[in-house]
């Protein structure tokens, strides 16, 4: 229905908790609304998912998903989701660094830990339930994007300051460690984040 404007690091709905929605909205024209708006904003802007509050709604609304794309065969696909009133928990204790990007940090990138494993549940537009198991990339987009509905953005997850940059920057850096056989695997740097 419409590509909002993204609001970005700075701005205080990103940094507010959102509230859930009111169960008289499950099924609503306006929560259908709103989550179109959100996949829109999301595909315009070829990100990995978007959270309500990151166009301006302070409701706890997530979008995502990830596309399999061989230019990035390490990158695993997530199934295209929305959460409502979204919540999560670790599976076990394992951490796990990777990279993120964030529409609302445009153009940056940074290393962050997450949990590797985490059982996550929310319900659907329409109020019906949905609780998965996960692992690897899919666990991380969930933990970064219901971050978004308590303010938390990643740098704030970060515990090594000097692994955050500019994308074109660390790409240079990577492209002349790979030259010297040092390369690491950073496909997933190379994707847009929530
Ligand atoms: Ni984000």
């Amino acid at each position: 229905m419409a590509v909002r404007r993204i609001l970005r690091m700075g701005h205080p709905m990103v940094a507010r908790r959102a509230a859930p929605v009111p169960e008289a909205e499950l099924g609503s024209e306006r929560l259908q609304a709103l989550v179109q708006d959100l996949w829109d904003t999301m595909r315009a802007h070829d990100g990995a998912g978007l959270a309500a509050p990151q166009i301006g709604v302070g409701l706890r609304v997530v979008v995502f998903a990830v596309e399999a794309n061989p230019r990035y065969p390490e990158a695993e696909p997530v199934p295209a989701t929305v959460l409502v009133n979204p919540g999560w928990e670790p599976l076990d204790n394992e951490l796990e660094e990777g990279w993120e990007g964030c529409l609302s940090l445009p153009g940056l990138r940074g290393l962050v830990p997450r949990h590797r494993r985490i059982r996550y549940w929310g319900l659907d537009p329409e109020g019906r339930p949905l609780e998965r198991e996960v692992a690897g990339f899919h666990a991380r987009v969930v933990q970064h994007e219901l971050d978004h509905l308590d303010g938390i953005l990643y740098p704030q997850r970060m515990r090594d300051l000097s692994a955050f940059g500019f994308e074109e920057e660390l790409e240079r850096r990577w492209e002349a460690e790979r030259e010297e056989g040092r390369a690491q695997v950073q496909a997933v740097v190379a994707r847009p984040g929530g």
